[in-house]
């Protein structure tokens, strides 16, 4: 099906500059989380979205590849997940109690991941990895936390750690700095992480090797999807396991992005290792206010014995659990099938934008899994190959170029994340990537046309 869009008229964005002024008066900075303002020309007011389909208050469409940052795993709006969550409401969206909706969930997660024997459910990702690291001290004895640069785990004080650090404040490649981005965190904090560079193993085993005995436990994206899409090297996982193992470590997976999108069992199942913890968040609740915290029974102990607290007023509301339990039936009726379509339309997307991008010389390297992925544009005279970690992607990635691009996307009606990711959902058909492509050639064009002009 073509498109109902004008195809030669670029789009304006008027009447959300004209919200985004009258929300900047009682909302601070305009919107309610930092990253969204990010969004250029201006954060973008939308009202309503279908399928792969988001339609915005100028009366724009746009084929959309943020999908809610990735949260939408089965699209806008899906029918049979609006009609659970309106049954819901009609009986109740919250009692801070008991519902046998909450064992439904729980016993679905726990059929669907194999690491999963007991599980723990919160309103967002953020707050679970807050939960995981207490656990892991608690339950090892041990005060410290290993992470890897680049890798997002939530904007809480911890979480955050490692995150974005800039290029003069790096530290050497063997001693990545522990910083964190935000002002305002309790310095101590920052003491309580080790930093790594990311798919380096020899690198990995000297920084364990080097605090042997203080850390709790290791976190990871098991495919990096916060900085540009970087999957692992052949190994990586098998020695973070092998590390954990050897020194009593936990293994904690964060499949916040992952979780379900890599298959019913996550990329845990599809790159095949089992980790002690994992974060769910995300793809679990199908865009409602749902994460979960899954991992084997001994670990547990400590949060049944009250010994670690984790708590919460909203926790498993029955309203986020009538969405979830949606969600995992329709995992559980996808069955092996999933994620086999998503795979094939995001890996012909990713091929054939950069034939597109090298009809025009633009130095576009889409890069990830197909699942997911992240449009590398490289600077002038960057080296070619794939991008392998943090410092690799800061050396290479064009920000300002990508930024011209990814509007001349928006305007055209194709919209993907900010920073340059993509996420398809299962609502993305093969006609939506033609008309992407077809929507992305006049948005090629125009860059291209436009970034000369600029050079002189
Ligand atoms: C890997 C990962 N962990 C944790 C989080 C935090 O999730 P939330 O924003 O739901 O708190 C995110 C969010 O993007 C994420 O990508």
């Amino acid at each position: 099906m073509l498109s109902t869009l004008q195809p030669e008229m670029s789009y304006t964005f008027n009447k959300s500059k004209e919200l985004y002024d009258r929300a900047c008066e009682v909302i601070a900075g305009g919107v309610n989380s930092g990253i969204r303002k990010l969004e250029v020309p201006v954060p973008i007011f939308f009202t309503h979205g279908k399928g792969s389909r988001l339609w915005d208050e100028d009366g724009n469409e746009y084929i959309d590849y943020q999908t809610g940052q990735g949260a939408l795993l089965y699209g806008h709006a899906p029918e049979g997940q609006a009609a659970a969550i309106g049954e819901q409401a009609k009986k109740g969206t919250h009692w801070a109690a008991q519902s046998i909706l909450e064992i439904e969930v729980a016993e679905r997660l726990c059929h669907l991941v194999p690491s999963a024997e007991y599980v723990r459910f919160s309103n967002s990702a953020t707050e679970v990895v807050n939960s995981v690291f207490r656990l892991a001290r608690c339950h090892t004895g041990r005060p410290l936390i290993l992470k890897f640069e680049g890798h997002y785990h939530g904007w809480g004080d911890e979480g955050l750690v490692g995150f974005g650090t800039p290029p003069d404040k790096w530290g050497d490649a063997e001693n990545p700095a522990n910083l964190h981005p935000s002002k305002g965190v309790i310095p101590e904090v920052l003491d309580h992480f080790v930093v790594a560079r990311w798919n380096d193993i020899e690198h990995l085993r000297r920084r364990v090797d080097q605090y042997r005995g203080q850390i709790a436990a290791i976190i990871f994206e098991p495919v990096l999807c916060n900085t540009s899409c970087i999957e692992p090297v052949p190994g990586l996982i098998e020695t973070i396991r092998e590390l954990c193992d050897r020194d009593g470590m936990l293994m904690i997976a964060d499949e916040t992005i992952t979780g379900f999108r890599f298959g019913p069992g996550g990329a845990q199942k599809h790159l095949d290792f089992v980790p002690d913890l994992t974060v769910f968040g995300k793809a679990i609740g199908g865009g409602v206010p749902f994460a979960a915290m899954a991992g084997k029974k001994e670990v547990f102990e400590k949060i049944i014995s009250g010994e670690v607290v984790h708590a919460g007023t909203l926790n498993s509301n029955p309203l986020c659990l009538a969405a979830s339990k949606w969600c995992l039936d329709e995992l559980i009726a996808l069955g092996d099938s999933h994620p086999q379509e998503i795979l094939e339309r995001g890996s012909r997307l990713m091929a054939e934008l950069r034939t597109l991008a090298d009809s025009h010389n633009i130095p576009l390297r889409p890069q990830g899994p197909g699942l997911v992925f992240h449009t590398i544009m490289l600077k002038p005279g960057a080296a070619e190959g794939r991008v392998l970690d943090y410092r690799d992607y800061v050396a290479r990635h064009d920000a300002p170029r990508w930024a011209h691009l990814r509007r001349c996307l928006l305007e055209e009606g194709v919209r993907a994340i900010e920073r340059g990711l993509w996420f398809l959902t299962l609502a993305h058909t093969d006609a939506d990537i033609d008309e992407t492509l077809e929507r992305s050639r006049r948005a090629f064009a125009r860059h291209a046309q436009e970034w000369e002009a600029a050079k002189g």
